[in-house]
């Protein structure tokens, strides 16, 4: 949140933080509607002239089959907002998380479900404090994704790095598909462990039809046009 320099007689809202430094259609006075402003930095609105961001950082949660691309999508989106000045950003990958935060657990549902309700919980801490947040995990099931949905509220930006089974297991970078497929890893998502991939996305972006550049400009375009950034 950014405070105005102006002495205000309301908040100063938290405007956009773009890279041109936000507000859009901001610093013009206009009517004060307490009934649109109550509430409006938790949800953000259309406020005194300006486009209110949500109070908190977002939570880019990225979803999708070992493999699809949802590690290089993080941190090329990590990336790129960076460039535009986003300076307040943590990225939470699967990998990283599974050798500290959740050091121990393996993978079956109940373990699963775990991780991924330490993720949101660490994702909702960070973002309640300003802090932007890209999550990279499976997260194979749609309740335990819904349930991190509930817990961060209106930052949650739910997407499906979509990649089909045929084309990870020719890529198979770190050959878990052919062990999977051979029998010899149990519980393995998309080969012996179920993916329920989203129903409906906030965004849904392709390893296969685009490029990493394409995918993270696609999420970059759609924090744009919810006047995230
Ligand atoms: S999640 O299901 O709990 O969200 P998470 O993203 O943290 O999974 O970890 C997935 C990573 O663990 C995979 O990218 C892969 O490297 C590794 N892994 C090891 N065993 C499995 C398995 N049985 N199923 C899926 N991933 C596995």
């Amino acid at each position: 949140m950014r405070l105005s320099h102006k002495p205000e007689p309301i908040p100063p809202a938290p405007f956009p933080q773009g890279k041109e430094g936000g507000a859009r259609g901001g610093g013009r006075p206009s009517l004060t509607l307490p009934a649109l402003r109550e509430g409006a930095e938790e949800r953000g609105g259309w406020v005194r002239g300006g486009w209110v961001r949500a109070s908190g950082g977002f939570v880019i949660w990225l979803t999708g089959l070992s493999g699809a691309g949802k590690t290089t999508v993080a941190h090329g989106l990590a990336e790129a907002l960076r460039e535009r000045g986003v300076a307040k950003l943590e990225v939470l990958d699967g990998d990283a998380v599974r050798e500290n935060l959740s050091k121990g657990l393996g993978f079956s549902k109940e373990d699963r479900d775990t991780n991924v309700a330490r993720i949101a919980f660490v994702a909702q801490l960070l973002a309640r404090n300003e802090v932007n947040v890209i999550v990279a995990a499976i997260s194979p099931y749609a309740e335990a994704r819904a349930a991190a949905r509930e817990r961060i509220g209106e930052g949650f930006i739910e997407v499906h790095v979509d990649c089909a089974l045929p084309e990870l297991i020719r890529r198979d970078v770190k050959g878990l598909y052919a062990r999977a497929l051979a029998g010899e890893l149990a519980h393995f998502t998309g080969v012996s462990d179920p993916y329920e991939a989203p129903e409906s996305p906030d965004i849904r972006v392709s390893s296969e039809a685009q490029t990493v550049e394409e995918s993270v400009a696609a999420i970059v375009a759609f924090l744009e046009a919810t006047g995230r950034l």
